[in-house]
């Protein structure tokens, strides 16, 4: 059941209203986060709520919770939900004004909207691998901050379902970002390799999970620029995204990526991403 939340009251999501004048809806002035809930337990949280806390303060908005009160806040959600694997979507704006204005408010009366979602994805039931092309990365260079100003997002993502794609590999001033909603690895060489943290793209927590497994398991990790040339070579790609955790990638401007199929360092990463989870529930 998809539970939410806006500003202390509990409804289905069809039911929450804001204000017009809710400066998220006028300026997309605001911040998000997506908790991935495995067995009713949000997965790394306090990553989370720190990405939170740091986007908050790019956009010069107070955090108005505290680390408990939304902890507590993200449980309740999830127990009223009834969900066992989720998606839990939280999402904060500097508020309403009283009139549509570019200058902050001196007040502000934040926003505070979740919601509970089952994410059947989770239970990875069915692996196929995707089909990317690349485009031009044409966005912001405040990428690392969890904006919810996502057109450019949204372009992107349905440039790519219109050219019979399920998303993109974003290419900015000659070197690989991200994708529309995922960050990016590549195999090549033997070498698990992904762009290095910067303002083009945002930090990824599925990412650095996967890196601090890949490390663990012995896999030779490469946080570095890549080019669109290394790209068309790279022996696998996978992208990595909370709600998706690490994904194949089968093809890339309509040619495969080794034979098409989930690869074998995707595999053995997955594997350990597994036992990551596992070892966080028990
Ligand atoms: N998106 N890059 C971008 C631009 C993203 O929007 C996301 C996540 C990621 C992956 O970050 P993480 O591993 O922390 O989920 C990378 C979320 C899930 C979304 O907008 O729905």
């Amino acid at each position: 059941m998809s539970i939410s939340y806006l500003n202390g009251e509990w409804q289905a999501v069809e039911e929450a209203k804001i204000s017009v004048l809710d400066r998220g809806f006028l300026f997309g002035d605001g911040v998000y986060e997506v908790i991935p809930v495995y067995k009713k337990k949000p997965f790394t949280l306090d990553l989370h709520l720190k990405r939170l806390n740091d986007s908050l303060k790019e956009i010069k908005l107070s955090n108005p919770r505290t680390t408990q009160e939304w902890t507590d806040l993200i449980m309740e959600g999830i127990e009223r939900s009834g969900e066992q694997n989720a998606a839990l979507y939280l999402q904060i704006t500097r508020g309403a004004d009283t009139k549509r204005n570019f200058v902050y408010p001196e007040k502000v009366v934040h926003t505070v909207f979740m919601m509970v979602s089952a994410a059947s994805i989770l239970e990875r039931k069915v692996i196929k691998p995707y089909h990317f092309i690349t485009l031009e990365d044409f966005r912001w260079n405040k990428g690392h901050i969890k904006s919810i100003s996502l057109i450019a997002a949204g372009m992107i993502k349905n440039e790519a379902i219109t050219q019979g794609a399920d998303d993109a590999v974003l290419i900015k001033n000659g070197k690989v970002t991200e994708c529309s909603a995922a960050n990016i690895f590549i195999v090549l060489n033997g070498a698990l390799i992904t762009p290095p943290k910067s303002k083009y793209l945002l930090q990824g927590i599925t990412r650095d999970q996967i890196i601090k497994v890949a490390i663990s398991g012995g896999i030779k990790v490469e946080e570095r620029e890549i080019t669109p040339e290394e790209l068309k070579q790279a022996d696998e790609m996978f992208m990595t995204r909370s709600t998706h955790e690490a994904w194949p990638v089968g093809s890339l401007d309509g040619k495969p990526i080794g034979n098409g199929e989930a690869g074998v360092v995707w595999q053995e990463v997955d594997r350990l991403f597994q036992a990551l989870k596992s070892e966080a529930d028990s």
